[in-house]
């Protein structure tokens, strides 16, 4: 092996810069050139390519986003994308790709695999959504970005007597809402996985400012309405002044944590390992705080990881 290459693909996270510098670092420790494709498979199917090297890493570690910038490519759902990357990817003499990124990009993986090209995959998403991996890379920073949010939101909300209706993003997955949840102190989390009657939570919330309890907040995962929309239901049924907060892509952004500077690190050396050792076509994971490698085409097809029945259990039992 003497050529790899490497992009990052989907939606951004936090981390991503320090899973690149990572992999270029122990790719050169292994004598190998490493080569950066821009804007995700698209920089392989228009051949915008760049050699990385300590220099071009260096000073990006702490930096959220991607230096190599993401994209979610179409043309690589079609058959004639993904030949005509396989075919550049092999015209550039690039013997394994690692790729980081989540389900989506991990697809395309896949389709490339298919077309005889040697992957790795590192997941990344904010969503937590990828099987056979504890912990994506971006959950830790936006759940710590999150948390910030809602810590200022409290102050203001309480100053006012206000309940305030937070989303979350994570598509069909409501892993940041119920952990930020959790780790606010929120009273509730709706989440995709769990059933709730706004009903019972409006009767709770009238029963709180009752008590005297001068703020309330309810975080809403993105898969299960808008925060407008439940905004709207709680005001119709108790009469509260009730705001909201879309938290949006700002979850995506800002510097990551040191959990994720050191994930990142982890998953972009493994990688290159991997593929050093022979060990193609996986996808890297942390399983029980150790580093995991699992048939690519294994983790893709297992579809959506469901959230630890643990979480759910500690949100049931503190009564969120
Ligand atoms: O998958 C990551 C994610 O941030 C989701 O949580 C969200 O629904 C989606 O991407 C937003 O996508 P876009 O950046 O295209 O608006």
């Amino acid at each position: 092996m003497k050529r790899i290459g490497l992009l990052t693909s989907g939606g951004d996270c936090s981390g991503m810069n320090a899973a690149i510098r990572a992999v270029v670092r122990a790719g050169l420790s292994h004598n190998l050139e490493v080569i950066g494709f821009q804007k995700g498979f698209q920089g392989i199917i228009d051949r915008y390519y760049e050699p990385l090297t300590t220099k071009s890493v260096s000073g990006k570690m702490q930096l959220g986003g991607t230096f190599l910038q993401s994209a979610r490519c179409l043309r690589l759902h079609e058959e004639q994308g993904q030949r005509l990357a396989a075919d550049n990817l092999i015209g550039l003499g690039i013997d394994g790709l690692v790729v980081i990124g989540g389900d989506g990009s991990h697809r395309g993986a896949l389709a490339l695999q298919r077309h005889g090209i040697s992957v790795i995959a590192i997941p990344a998403s904010i969503d937590n959504d990828i099987p056979h991996t504890d912990m994506s890379l971006g959950v830790d920073t936006a759940l710590n970005n999150i948390v910030y949010a809602v810590d200022c939101l409290k102050d203001t909300a309480s100053s006012h007597d206000r309940t305030f209706v937070v989303e979350t993003m994570g598509r069909n997955c409501g892993y940041l809402a119920v952990v930020a949840g959790i780790a606010c102190g929120a009273e509730y989390a709706l989440i995709p996985e769990m059933k709730f009657d706004i009903g019972n939570i409006c009767r709770h919330l009238r029963q709180r400012f009752k008590e005297g309890r001068d703020n309330s907040i309810i975080m809403v995962a993105e898969g299960v309405a808008s925060a407008q929309e439940i905004a709207n239901q709680i005001k119709d049924q108790v009469g509260f002044e009730t705001r909201i907060m879309v938290l949006g892509h700002y979850q995506r952004g800002g510097s990551p944590s040191s959990f994720d500077r050191l994930l990142a690190s982890r998953y972009g050396v493994a990688a290159v390992e991997a593929l050093v050792g022979g060990e193609v076509n996986q996808m890297v994971g942390l399983s029980c705080g150790q580093i995991i490698l699992t048939d690519l085409q294994t983790a893709v097809e297992a579809g959506r990881r469901p959230i630890d029945e643990n979480v759910l259990k500690l949100a049931t039992t503190l009564g969120i």
